[in-house]
Formats: structure tokens, sequence, C-alpha cells
């Protein structure tokens, strides 16, 4: 064993070890990918209220929430389970194109394509569960708004 001089040195090195390693591991503790999708969830509901309520900033709002939540799940869960392609190459192929789509219809705030963009969205939404062997999660329309603290309408 040590010799009895050496133990205060080790206590010191064990803080110090303590003292360092608590800060990078609270750096690496993010959400899972199954909170992130449920945030995901939600603004996606948020965008189709906004969208129905012809508030174009709050919906392009809501796309940008999307974004930086799926370049939070692609950056934190480069991949998951069982899922062989990687997660970022699954969000782009599944989520650019009807990103873009929908925040065209926003941009030129047009009501006919924003409903029609929306939908192509929530397939893709489901497209990409369907790749990741969560096909029994199904994404739709939202049927009620459940957000009783919100007014989605312009402010006047
Ligand atoms: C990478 C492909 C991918 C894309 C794109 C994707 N999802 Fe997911 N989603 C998943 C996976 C994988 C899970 C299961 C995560 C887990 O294991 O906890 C999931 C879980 C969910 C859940 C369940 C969360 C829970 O805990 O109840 C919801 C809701 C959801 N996604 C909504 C969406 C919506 C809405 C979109 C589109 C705007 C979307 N997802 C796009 C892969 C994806």
């Amino acid at each position: 064993m040590f010799k009895k001089s050496f133990l205060p040195l080790i206590s010191v090195m064990l803080l110090l070890g303590c003292a360092t390693n608590n800060p990078t591991t609270e750096n690496t503790q993010h959400a899972g990918l199954g909170e992130i999708m449920s945030m995901t969830s939600m603004r996606h509901a948020k965008l189709w209220l906004a969208g129905q309520a012809q508030n174009w900033s709050l919906a392009a709002y809501e796309i940008d929430e999307l974004r930086e939540g799926f370049e939070d799940a692609a950056k934190y869960h480069p991949t998951h389970k069982n899922i062989t392609t990687p997660i970022a190459q699954l969000i782009a192929s599944t989520m650019d194109k009807p990103m873009s789509a929908v925040e065209k219809a926003v941009n030129t705030k047009n009501l006919t394509q924003f409903t029609e963009q929306f939908d192509k969205l929530t397939a893709a939404c489901n497209a990409c569960h369907q790749m990741t062997d969560f096909g029994f999660n199904v994404v739709i329309r939202p049927k009620i708004n459940p957000f009783a603290n919100q007014d989605f309408s312009v402010p006047h």
C-alpha cells in the first residue's frame, strides 16, 4: 500500500479529479433523442396553428426551432439504438426538402401552399420513423389546439 505521507497528496489529487470532472459531465448531458422529438412534436403542432392563423412570423420562428432540434439530434445522437444509417443522413434525406418547401410557403404568406407543404412535412416525419423501426409512432395534423396559454393569431 501507499506510504502514510502520500495520503494527503492522493486526497488532493482525488479532489482535483472530481473538480475537473464535474463540468465535463455536465457538458455531456444532453436531451435524449426521444426528448428532442417531443419538442419537435410540439413545434410541429405550433407551426400548424401559426400557419392556419396566418401568423407568418410565428410560423417562421417555429421552423427555426424545428431546425435547431434536428441539428441537436444529429449532433448529440449521431447514431441511435439499432439504427444503422447516421441520424444526420436520415434527417437530411427526409427533412431538408419539405422543410424548405414549408419555409417558402411561410415566406410568401401562402396559406394554400402552407397547408399542402405541411402535410408533406408530416409525411416526411413518418417516413423517417418508418426507416428507424419507429413506424408505430404516427404524426398527424393537430386535431385540436392543446395550447391553452398561447394566442396564435397575429397581434394587433
Ligand atoms: C431521424 C429520423 C427522424 C425524423 C426526421 C423525425 N423523427 Fe421523430 N423520432 C425518430 C426516432 C428514432 C424516434 C424514437 C426516439 C427514441 O428512441 O426515444 C422518434 C420519436 C418521435 C416521437 C415520440 C417522442 C416521445 O417520446 O413520445 C414523436 C412525437 C416524434 N418523433 C415526432 C416527430 C415529428 C413531428 C417529426 C417531423 C417534424 C419527426 N419526429 C421527425 C426519428 C425521426
